[in-house]
């Protein structure tokens, strides 16, 4: 946990600044980035920011953060987001969450996308933790079917109660296991051509920095 927030307060630290949209991320790491917002905006630094998941708005909104609906935005300043991997070039796994379409566009909106991390999401290579797909639920084990051809084995992402999980948009989620995934910008390129595929968690080529938490809570910027 200390590593996690040292990330998150030293991305907002390095980054905000009055008068900034900020897109705010989803999950543990970002969480603790919003709460730092939180304090600041109670010190008067003013602020206007997007959610990425109804969880993180209902976090914003209950510590008084100003958010915009996207219809206002042209633009979004910086975004702090976490994620499940990173590779050294800067590659992403994310959507452990299953933010990643909000997370996705909301990145893609950015001038710049800060990626908060503890160490021990820094990898070699992306693939150990199942890349969350999400796919519209209308023959949604049509989807699965292609995705396995594609070389992994997908699952349904399911809830406590056994019932599929429906993502803040109305869709499922696949976990899929690819295994170590030697040419992501090639295997997002197939998944965004597979119909019923809406996004992947492999955010390529987005990532403008990245910093790092450690245990003891010391954090660096890999900039
Ligand atoms: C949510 C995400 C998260 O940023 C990712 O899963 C990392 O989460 P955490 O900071 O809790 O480890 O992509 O969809």
């Amino acid at each position: 946990m200390e590593a996690k927030k040292a990330a998150a307060e030293l991305a907002v630290e390095r980054s905000v600044q009055d008068g900034m949209i900020v897109g705010l991320g989803t999950g543990s790491t970002a969480y603790w980035a919003i709460q730092k917002l939180g304090e600041l905006v109670r010190q008067g630094l003013r602020i206007q920011t997007v959610a990425t998941s109804v969880a993180s708005e209902e976090l914003a909104r209950s510590l008084g953060i100003p958010q915009l609906v996207t219809a206002d935005i042209t633009e979004i300043d910086v975004t702090i987001d976490g994620a499940d991997e990173v590779d050294p070039q800067w590659n992403l796994m994310k959507g452990g969450g299953g933010a990643l379409l909000r997370e996705k566009i909301v990145a893609c909106a950015s001038r710049k996308l800060v990626i908060v991390v503890d160490e021990g999401k820094l990898v070699q290579q992306l693939g150990a933790f199942p890349l969350p797909v999400e796919i519209v639920k209308f023959g949604w084990e049509l989807t699965l079917r292609k995705l396995r051809a594609m070389g992994c084995e997908p699952a349904l992402r399911l809830a406590a109660d056994g019932q599929p999980v429906v993502t803040d948009n109305g869709n499922y989620l696949l976990h899929c296991r690819f295994g170590a995934i030697a040419q992501p910008a090639e295997l997002q390129a197939a998944l965004q051509g597979t119909p019923g595929v809406v996004e992947s968690g492999l955010f390529i080529g987005l990532a403008r920095e990245v910093i790092v938490g450690y245990t003891g809570g010391k954090a660096v910027s890999l900039v």
